[in-house]
């Protein structure tokens, strides 16, 4: 019951990255709405010396976040959690994509700032979309960073969206308000809790942008940036080390925009 845990949810290449150096020496937990993606990941990540197991979490459903958190809990104190899971506009419809990627992200930050070790940290991936988004009337930000989470979905202003890349927009643009809100919460116990706005990074969530409807957006997109190039998970896992390493202990409900100068050149 000393062992300490590591959550990851998601097990894709942006989440992995993230696990691979975070984890050496504790228990990894990989979460995954595919149990087959969950058991690949720690399949792969036990062959290089990581401690795993695997269970199947939805992350849009309350009930399989509750039994996450008693999961991980049972396996020792959880002293890292990592949400690398998620839809993009063009893998899910509106209601999907603010189920899981608002409203459930708001979920495991609520129950995870219940749990989570003294000293600990946790980061969120969010992405540059939310930064796309024009700024929000105050009363918007706040509705989206305060409100109970039994009733986010029933904000007039996201009933109101009709289209998937609004869906995600608002769902990232909350991920970041959210994570400033419970960063008092996770400070109470000792912990940190950041949220990361990737650029386009290269996984299987970014391909199938690639090869969607919005597939010529993205290409000028990367044509355009300052880097000139997309990034790779590896570049996002390096940030996520920093912020949840000793030497991050001064950061708190923050995000970091690293999109390859994208946002800065658009
Ligand atoms: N790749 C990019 O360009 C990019 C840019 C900005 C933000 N992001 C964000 O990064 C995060 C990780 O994505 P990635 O690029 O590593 O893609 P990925 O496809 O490699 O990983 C996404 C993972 O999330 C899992 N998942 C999807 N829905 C889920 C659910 N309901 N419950 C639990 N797991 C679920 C998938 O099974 C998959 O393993 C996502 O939140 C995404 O929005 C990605």
């Amino acid at each position: 019951m000393n062992k300490q845990v590591v959550v990851l949810v998601g097990a894709g290449s942006i989440g992995m990255a993230i696990a691979r150096r975070v984890s050496a020496g504790k228990h990894l937990v990989v979460a995954d709405y595919s149990r087959e993606k969950a058991m690949r990941a720690a399949e792969t990540l036990e062959n290089a010396g990581f401690e795993c197991s695997t269970i199947e979490c939805d992350l849009g459903s309350k009930e399989d976040i509750l039994k996450l958190v008693e999961y991980a809990t049972s396996k020792g104190e959880v002293t890292n959690v990592v949400n690398a899971a998620g839809v993009s506009p063009s893998q899910a419809p509106v209601e999907e994509i603010l189920r899981v990627d608002l409203y459930g992200t708001s979920v495991l930050l609520e129950e995870f700032g219940k749990v989570i070790a003294e000293g600990g940290s946790g980061v969120i991936i969010s992405s540059q979309s939310g930064h796309r988004l024009p700024a929000l009337p105050q009363e918007q930000n706040e509705a989206l960073a305060t409100t109970p989470v039994d009733k986010l979905l029933e904000l007039p202003f996201l009933k109101a969206i009709d289209d998937t890349l609004k869906a995600y927009q608002y769902s990232k643009r909350c991920n970041v308000l959210r994570v400033m809100y419970e960063a008092t919460r996770w400070g109470k116990r000792g912990a940190t809790i950041n949220s990361i706005s990737p650029g386009i990074i290269i996984t299987p969530l970014a391909n199938d942008e690639l090869h969607g409807p919005r597939k010529e957006g993205y290409l000028k997109m990367i044509e355009g940036m300052p880097a000139r190039r997309a990034g790779t998970p590896d570049e996002v896992g390096d940030l996520a080390e920093f912020l949840m390493s000793s030497r991050g202990r001064f950061i708190t409900g923050s995000d970091f925009l690293i999109d390859g100068g994208c946002t800065a050149s658009y």
